[in-house]
């Protein structure tokens, strides 16, 4: 069989609440349908038109024509997989989980886990971090206890009630290490559910019970002595840190996992890190920050990967379905695998947390008599502790090789653009078309993720930004020969593609997941994979050069996403009022001939916007 192409997808997105709806029956949720096939066919081959060769397009469309002929190939796959999603609750999520996330072998951290940096927090001592810790705990709990009793405010999209499933699997899970592919453990609807988090002070792992025995969760006062105990008996030392196996490439960890297990007491430790409600990363202070761009650059990429084995990287698990971190300086947010849940669903839990932070009701109580919390040991044999070293070095390579700017554009946001009657995402994507395209003289496969939530166990689909009309706008925009008028016009059709894809993504109608459904129903059936998956064309249209999302939140959290790949863009986005909030990360390739540069990517993104604006007010001036 051909290599399936695996792609990532992050993100996350302004999903709106529906005031006053908290209950959500998953039951009533449509299934997530079958595309027609000649709908997903003919929408691919235009997405191709713009990136691919003129004869490469004649020999794709040759192959569509003999996939789709009546009694082809294609008709029996589609109907294996009209069956399939019969017979499942949502086919396309299990495509998803298995194929982009638990097969696939890359490191999780920064190239598949999803952060969220908070604004910046006052800390000056030990003790402030400990206060803020415990205010972070207590209110997760909170949310916890709503999201059990099913009382969270039901997320919602297009007046649709949407899925709330992830929001239960970001909760005592975690991924588990295997070779080839990982599994997931959720431990949240178990008959015996966990009331114990972990956290790791000093790259030492705690087991912290954060339940009194009458059920009611520990005060944040009952929770600052806890944590003060956990600090005073994890001082700095030379102690191997395990926690940074799980940073390496997921065939490494596995292996070294399989070495740590055959040993009882690393079994039981691990055992109570995996089954926590979550993890606290109690984190040293990085570099001092200085302004506001400082703080947000080195905050998600604390976010991200810790800073390397010399700073935080090993006072992680970057396996738990949640790590709740805080620094030392101030420095706080959340580290997500993405296994569990997708960047919009952990967005509006932590605009959650942040809003039930600001509860005073929650730091009342008397501290008890508490049992001291129980540290964790690991019997490091040398087998493991090279394991260790080959890690570190591992993750060090990795924070040398990722380069990321921020952008605050506050020349205009969101209000601007739906005053020109135009979608500010839209137009954010066509922006980065023109960007991309002035640097490199060429369109690229760009993809945006779009939510899946409006069906049961819905996750995620691709939206290719790139486009025939997307092409046409920016190829004319610098041209001197084309009318001001003509431009706007072009821009105006661009942005309509934009949205007819977004909807038809959004309705379940994604050409990416239909495409990878009928690859892998032929596996399933045995069958050789047919050539349309095989050769270049399908290959080109998933290689994203610029991975795009839109991520944006009520209380002014930060998106923290790292490149899937080394050699491409990583770039997300927060659409506020009247500014644009905005990251781009980048790896550098270990033998790529052509390097890119993530700084002329954020100045040709700022000069796009402004460019974009200018037209579409001078245009406005010449219809007047
Ligand atoms: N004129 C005026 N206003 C317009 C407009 C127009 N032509 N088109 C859109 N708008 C308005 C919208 O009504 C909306 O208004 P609001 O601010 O009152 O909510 C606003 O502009 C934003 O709309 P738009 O920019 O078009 O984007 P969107 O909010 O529909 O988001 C996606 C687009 C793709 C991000 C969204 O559909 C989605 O799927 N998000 C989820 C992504 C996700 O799950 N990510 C996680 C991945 S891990």
């Amino acid at each position: 069989m051909g290599q399936v192409k695996v792609w990532m997808v992050k993100s996350c997105t302004n999903l709106t609440l529906v005031a006053g709806r908290t209950r959500t029956n998953q039951k009533e949720l449509p299934k997530m349908p079958v595309p027609p096939l000649k709908q997903t066919f003919e929408l691919y081959l235009s997405v191709l038109e713009s990136i691919v060769k003129n004869e490469e397009l004649k020999h794709t469309k040759e192959l569509v024509e003999e996939f789709l002929k009546a009694g082809g190939v294609g008709e029996r796959l589609q109907r294996g997989l009209e069956r399939r999603a019969h017979n499942t609750v949502n086919w396309s999520t299990d495509d998803y989980l298995k194929n982009d996330l638990l097969d696939n072998r890359k490191p999780v951290v920064v190239r598949s886990n999803f952060g969220i940096l908070f604004t910046r927090k006052d800390i000056e001592k030990k003790h402030d971090q400990i206060r803020c810790a415990a205010e972070f705990i207590a209110s997760i709990l909170d949310i916890k206890t709503k999201i059990d009793n099913n009382t969270l405010p039901v997320d919602n999209m297009e007046g649709q009630p949407l899925c709330m499933k992830q929001y239960e699997q970001v909760i005592s899970s975690c991924r588990i290490p295997g070779l080839k592919t990982d599994s997931l453990l959720f431990n949240a609807k178990s008959s015996n559910p966990p009331k114990h988090i972990s956290v790791v002070h000093n790259c030492q792992f705690f087991v912290l019970n954060v339940y009194n025995s009458d059920g009611t969760p520990l005060t944040v006062e009952q929770l600052c002595v806890q944590l003060d105990r956990i600090c005073n008996s994890s001082p700095e030392t030379n102690l191997e840190s395990v926690g940074i196996l799980t940073t390496q490439q997921r065939d490494i960890w596995s292996k070294a996992y399989f070495n740590v297990v055959l040993d009882k007491t690393n079994r039981e430790s691990l055992s109570a890190i995996q089954s926590s409600i979550f993890i606290v990363c109690l984190d040293r202070a990085m570099t001092p920050v200085l302004d506001e761009i400082m703080y947000r650059k080195s905050g998600i990429l604390q976010m991200l990967h810790g800073g390397g084995s010399h700073w935080n990287s090993g006072n992680r698990w970057f396996d738990k379905g949640l790590q709740v971190i805080i620094g030392e300086d101030g420095t706080w947010g959340i580290n997500s695998s993405h296994a569990t849940a997708d960047g919009s669903v952990l967005m509006n839990m932590c605009d959650h947390v942040v809003a039930n932070m600001k509860n005073p009701q929650m730091m009342q109580s008397a501290v008890k008599d508490l049992p001291v919390p129980q540290k964790l040991h690991f019997n490091i044999t040398p087998q493991i502790k090279k394991d260790i070293e080959d890690a570190k070095q591992h993750i060090d390579t990795m924070v040398q090789n990722l380069d990321l700017r921020v952008m605050v554009f506050d020349h205009f946001g969101k209000n601007f653009i739906k005053a020109k009657k135009m979608s500010p995402d839209a137009f954010l994507q066509m922006a980065l078309q023109l960007a991309y395209y002035r640097i490199h003289q060429q369109c690229c496969a760009t993809m945006e993720p779009a939510s899946l939530r409006m069906f049961r166990l819905g996750r995620v689909a691709v939206i290719h930004s790139n486009s025939m009309a997307s092409a046409a706008f920016v190829k004319a925009f610098d041209d001197p020969k084309k009318q001001d008028l003509e431009k706007v016009d072009l821009l105006e059709k661009a942005i309509k593609e934009h949205r007819r894809q977004t909807k038809m993504v959004i309705h379940g109608q994604a050409i990416g997941i239909h495409l990878l459904g009928l690859m892998l129903q032929a596996v399933g059936e045995n069958m050789s994979v047919p050539g349309i998956f095989t050769e270049t064309s399908y290959a080109k249209a998933f290689d994203f050069q610029l991975s795009t999302s839109q991520v944006t939140s009520k209380t002014g959290c930060l998106p923290c996403i790292g490149p899937e790949e080394p050699g491409i863009y990583d770039v997300s986005y927060s659409i506020m009022d009247n500014h644009i909030d905005c990251t781009v990360s980048y790896l550098e390739p270990s033998n790529a001939c052509e390097r890119k540069n993530p700084t002329i990517f954020i100045n040709a993104m700022k000069d796009a916007l402004l460019d974009m604006r200018t037209l579409l007010e001078h245009t406005l001036t010449v219809k007047l």
